[in-house]
């Protein structure tokens, strides 16, 4: 089968979060299975542009009709990429060359992503690569299934698009008059993208792909309700026939305790004891923790942002701090409310609690490795791939049961021989204290259990061969349609 995967990141490229670590390890996991042939599409910025290690050459050159708008686009070919998927990007110094920022957030964010998409449909039918199936992500790359039944059909006659939802808080939202300055669509596709008078590009996509996909089976029954649907609840229930969600994996050939070379020592499931202990006190040092074997340490690595559930933590962290003993670090960068609480926490608890407040991935992976307890208590998570990450280094998670928690994180019993981590289901910060407790009790009274559960995780298979075949079942589920 021919498969093309559309996304505005990819690793280890671009990346700004787990959709960024999804279109890494998913081409790659599709282009293992026989008979499959895989593009990977994604924008060209400035940093990989300018990135030694990427050397391209370049394809086709062509113009990219947006409303009045007449728009250069190269299509580049990244070489020497040895794992079967053949990469390309789209180049424009304007929309992707020129901005050094992060990778979204630009004013003209919506015209840049109908840019890249149209340019993804262009560069398909100039270069001849008319594939089976496109895979497209998120709303930056809403546009193509829209595109590509209004305008594309007659190159693209037996396409099919599957739409994937990373994310729904983030729908594309732009202005009414976006529909004709830069879409410029056949007006009965007007309606297809209009939601209250603006213009919303993950409408436009739930309503016009050949099938719909999320990236956790909960998550697609939570979809459902306007608490987790952010005003998309009856869009998604028109849309429930052709909607599924499939649990995303982990890349366990990069996140492996037994060979990760952030790691100062490397361990499995067999020999996590030590092995982790040796990381811990690593770790300790590392961040400037007392390096005491006994404290559990509690760690978070994550987006500073809103939904991850750091507003339960910064309710429960001085009664956490003050009642228990254990120690907290912290590592991630994002909204300056949590940057200063965690900030202000290390400085009040300086034996207790470590804020790292950047972007680290090696420290990330030490982290996992050297944690012993994961918090996790994201008010909503469509899957969330670092409690899997967790898992797999022998850290127990602790998380709110919502989304991709709840499918990954079967909930532990208080002897540690049933389950893979402890959970709360209501969002409020005591119960949250509540599981949190439940987890440090097995980690102090009982030590084997909490080995056993430890043991559990790292045994789990979070890799991306029975994701990829479920991708493969609905690839072929569309083609027969
Ligand atoms: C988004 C979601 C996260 C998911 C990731 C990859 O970042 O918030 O839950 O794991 O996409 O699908």
């Amino acid at each position: 089968m021919k498969i093309t995967l559309l996304a505005s990141e990819g690793a280890p490229y671009a990346k700004s979060g787990g959709l960024g670590d999804v279109m890494e390890a998913l081409p790659a996991a599709l282009a293992r299975i026989p008979g499959n042939q895989v593009n990977l599409i994604l924008p060209y910025y400035k940093k990989i542009k300018e990135n030694d290690r990427y050397p391209t050459e370049l394809v086709a050159q062509f113009q990219v009709g947006l409303g009045w708008r007449r728009q250069y686009a190269g299509l580049m070919k990244l070489q020497g990429r040895t794992d079967g998927v053949t990469v390309y990007f789209i180049d424009n110094a304007y929309y992707f060359g020129a901005r050094p920022g992060a990778l979204y957030g630009d004013i003209d964010d919506g015209e840049r992503f109908a840019f890249f998409s149209k340019a993804c449909l262009d560069a398909m039918a100039i270069i001849g690569e008319i594939p089976d199936v496109i895979q497209c992500n998120d709303w930056q790359t809403a546009l193509v299934p829209t595109f590509l039944a209004a305008q594309y059909r007659p190159m693209f006659p037996n396409t099919k698009v599957m739409f994937t939802i990373h994310n729904i808080e983030y729908q594309g939202w732009c202005n009414a008059d976006f529909f004709d300055d830069v879409l410029e669509l056949p007006w009965e596709y007007r309606t297809t993208l209009d939601m209250n008078g603006a213009v919303n590009l993950m409408k436009g996509a739930i309503e016009t792909a050949d099938l719909v996909t999320t990236v956790s089976k909960t998550y697609a029954k939570e979809l459902m309700y306007p608490y987790y649907a952010h005003g998309l609840d009856s869009v998604i229930a028109n849309a429930a026939w052709k909607l599924t969600g499939i649990t995303n994996g982990i890349d366990v050939g990069t996140f492996n305790p037994e060979t990760d070379p952030a790691l100062p020592a490397h361990f499995n499931a067999n020999s996590f004891i030590s092995g982790k202990a040796a990381c811990k006190a690593a770790l300790q040092r590392e961040v400037g923790l007392p390096e005491k074997p006994e404290v559990p340490l509690l760690v978070m690595v994550t987006r500073l942002a809103g939904h991850k559930g750091l507003d339960l933590l910064c309710y429960i962290a001085r009664r956490l701090l003050w009642e228990q003993e254990v120690q907290l670090l912290i590592l991630g960068t994002g909204e300056a409310q949590y940057e200063n609480f965690f900030q202000g926490l290390q400085a009040e608890f300086p034996d207790k609690v470590a804020a790292k407040i950047t972007f680290d991935l090696g420290l990330a992976a030490r982290i996992y490795a050297g944690g012993d307890i994961y918090l996790m208590p994201s008010k909503s998570e469509p899957c969330g791939l670092s409690q899997m990450n967790a898992m797999r280094y022998g850290t127990v998670p602790v998380v709110h049961a919502t989304g991709g928690l709840q499918d990954t994180v079967p909930p532990a019993d208080d002897k540690g021989q049933q389950g893979l981590g402890f959970t709360f289901q209501s969002y409020n910060g005591d119960d949250f204290l509540g599981a949190l407790v439940r987890c440090l009790t097995l980690y102090r009274n009982n030590p084997n259990g909490f080995h056993d559960l430890q043991h559990r995780g790292m045994c789990q298979d979070f890799s991306w061969d029975k994701p990829a075949s479920a991708y493969m079942a609905l690839f072929q589920q569309m083609l027969a349609q």
